[in-house]
């Protein structure tokens, strides 16, 4: 992506959430980033995966220049070609676990039979083939997080999304959902883009990236930031 701007409307004039943010990630490539709240790390997360639309600047994935599309356009690349997965699962509570996964195959003339083989597929690459008929009131939180990564990952997408996903789960099941990312990204050779506050396991991906004061850097190794 190209110079990203983001500014909002604010007091009398306008807020520079984002001053000026470039980076590009290599297929299959693992990049955390941290930053302090409110720094801009969903904002940033929403305009790559298209969910908001910068001031200025342009993101791009592969060939496609997401910036630049509309409509019918945008809507089928964001079904098809990201995935995300919040701090909050954003499971419906009424469906299993397999129904769940299943919700972003269920466009008009999509092949049913298909759908569920990758459904049980991707509830497998994710461990929770046994729980497949499990309500999300009956797991725990970490298993509600992969049963999220699963239906985020249903139609292939390059590149995951995913803001702050461990933020609602002790040490360790939060560990266990980091491992699940990088074997992911290593096994399918998704792109992984993870904002966390936890420096922990932001240090396990391949890239660790800072966003302070609208912009983004390297951050140091651990250890030598003292
Ligand atoms: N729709 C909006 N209108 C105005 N300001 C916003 C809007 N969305 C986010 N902001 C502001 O942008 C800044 C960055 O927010 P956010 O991207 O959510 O930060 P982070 O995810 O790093 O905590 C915050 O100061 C927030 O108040
Ligand atoms: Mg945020």
């Amino acid at each position: 992506m190209d110079t990203l701007i983001k500014q909002y409307p604010g007091g009398d004039g306008v807020v520079t959430v984002l001053g000026g943010v470039s980076l590009i990630a290599e297929p299959g490539e693992t990049l955390a980033i941290v930053g302090p709240s409110g720094s801009g790390k969903s904002t940033l997360l929403n305009l790559i995966g298209s969910l908001d639309q910068p001031t200025s600047g342009t993101v791009r994935l592969g060939d496609v220049e997401v910036t630049a599309l509309r409509g019918r356009a945008l809507a089928q690349f964001r079904a098809k070609r990201v995935g995300f997965v919040f701090q909050d699962h954003h499971l419906l509570p009424q469906l299993t676990a397999a129904e769940n996964v299943a919700l972003p195959t269920l466009a008009p003339g999509a092949d049913r039979r298909e759908a569920r083989e990758r459904v049980r597929e991707r509830l497998g690459q994710v461990g929770l083939q046994p729980r497949q008929d499990a309500f999300p009131g009956q797991l725990s939180g970490g298993e509600r997080q992969r049963v999220a990564i699963a239906r985020a990952l249903i139609n292939s997408p390059g590149l995951l999304l995913c803001d702050e996903p461990t933020g609602n789960l002790d040490r360790d099941m939060g560990a266990q959902v980091v491992s699940l990312l990088l074997e992911l990204a290593a096994a399918q050779g998704v792109t992984v883009l993870m904002v966390t506050h936890n420096l922990e396991h932001a240090s396990r991906f391949g890239r660790v990236l800072q966003l302070q004061d609208g912009r983004l850097s390297p951050l140091p190794p651990l250890g030598e930031a003292a």
